[in-house]
């Protein structure tokens, strides 16, 4: 049977269909798979399900003599060499859509714990520090009626503006947009990343990550925001200089911060840990069983699509490798 490589335990339904036509190898350990790893697994595979942290690169791509397609775990596309890939006749796909809404919730729930200092709250209690109750614990920010600023207004942006603005009466400020006027489904006004910046109470990432993106958020933007404001990362960590995030923590530059992704993952810059107003999360952006259910179905059955000489539903490189199939 022919060999599919999963780098980190997926749900088991997408298991079990795979079970059926190929021999699947799943990394046995609770970590990511070095790039040392990945290149010795990756050798006689039909296909290897990576997760959007495994940087499949040239490196990789070369030492994988059967490789018919790399099905990524997650919607992101920036850990693959996508080119190469193609060079090389190898699908490429992805999980769009499932997420949205569950990211979309996270991102939310996030700048809520932001703004309210849950996280921080829920560990005071624990630590045994609630002594009564005080009027000067924890003062946050109320996000009624305040201006949300997106960075990167694609389906999950939307769907967060669709959640402030029902749900907290914001008013929506947008740039980086990269859907289009069907699928905005609330009132929001497009504006420059400076005027953003400036005029948002919030401010958070939903763009992807390319060229034009990496270290969007530098020194200059935090400059920009109001020293009250809320920031909150969901998108992908290196589209934040980290030095710069630091400097305006240190610096008071903003309020609070959310953070789901970071530079580097999961070697993230410690010194963040030393910030009481920063939450951070381990990367649970789309991190709910429905939706885990739903991207491990969709990686299996794109595998199963390739194995069957078929074009995937979710092949970003089709259209230059699968329009003999189609
Ligand atoms: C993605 O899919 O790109 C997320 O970051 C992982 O859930």
């Amino acid at each position: 049977m022919d060999k599919v490589l999963i780098t980190r335990k997926i749900p088991s339904n997408g298991i079990e269909i795979l079970k059926k036509s190929f021999d699947v190898y799943i990394n046995p350990k609770d970590r990511n798979m070095t790039k040392r790893e990945i290149i010795e697994d990756i050798k006689d595979a039909f296909a290897i399900i990576p997760m959007v942290s495994d940087i499949i690169d040239k490196d990789v791509i070369d030492s994988a003599k059967r490789l018919k397609i790399i099905a990524n775990y997650g919607v992101g596309i920036n850990n693959v060499d996508i080119e190469y890939a193609t060079k090389k006749g190898i699908i490429f796909t992805n999980t769009p859509g499932v997420l949205t809404q569950s990211t979309a919730e996270l991102g939310w729930a996030l700048t809520m714990a932001a703004a309210r200092f849950i996280p921080q709250s829920d560990r005071f209690t624990k630590d045994g520090k609630f002594n009564g109750f005080s009027p000067t614990l924890m003062l946050g920010k109320e996000l009624y009626g305040s201006t949300l600023g997106i960075i990167g207004m694609g389906k999950i942006g939307s769907s967060i503006a669709r959640m402030a603005r029902y749900g907290f009466n914001m008013n929506i400020l947008y740039c980086n947009r990269n859907i289009s006027d069907k699928e905005l489904i609330v009132d929001a006004k497009k504006t420059t990343l400076p005027e953003l910046l400036k005029n948002s109470d919030v401010v958070i990432i939903t763009a992807p990550l390319n060229s034009e993106s990496r270290h969007l958020i530098s020194y200059e933007e935090f400059d920009l925001m109001k020293n009250s404001a809320i920031f909150v990362n969901i998108a992908r960590g290196e589209i934040v200089d980290t030095e710069a995030l630091i400097d305006a923590l240190k610096n008071k530059k903003i309020f609070s911060c959310g953070l789901d992704v970071y530079e580097n993952e999961p070697n993230f810059d410690k010194r963040l840990l030393e910030f009481d107003n920063c939450v951070m999360l381990p990367h649970i952006g789309s991190a709910t069983i429905k939706t885990r259910q739903k991207m491990a179905e969709i990686v299996a059955n794109n595998v199963l699509s390739v194995y069957n000489n078929r074009c995937p539903k979710f092949a970003v490189n089709g259209d230059e490798l699968c329009s003999a199939k189609k």
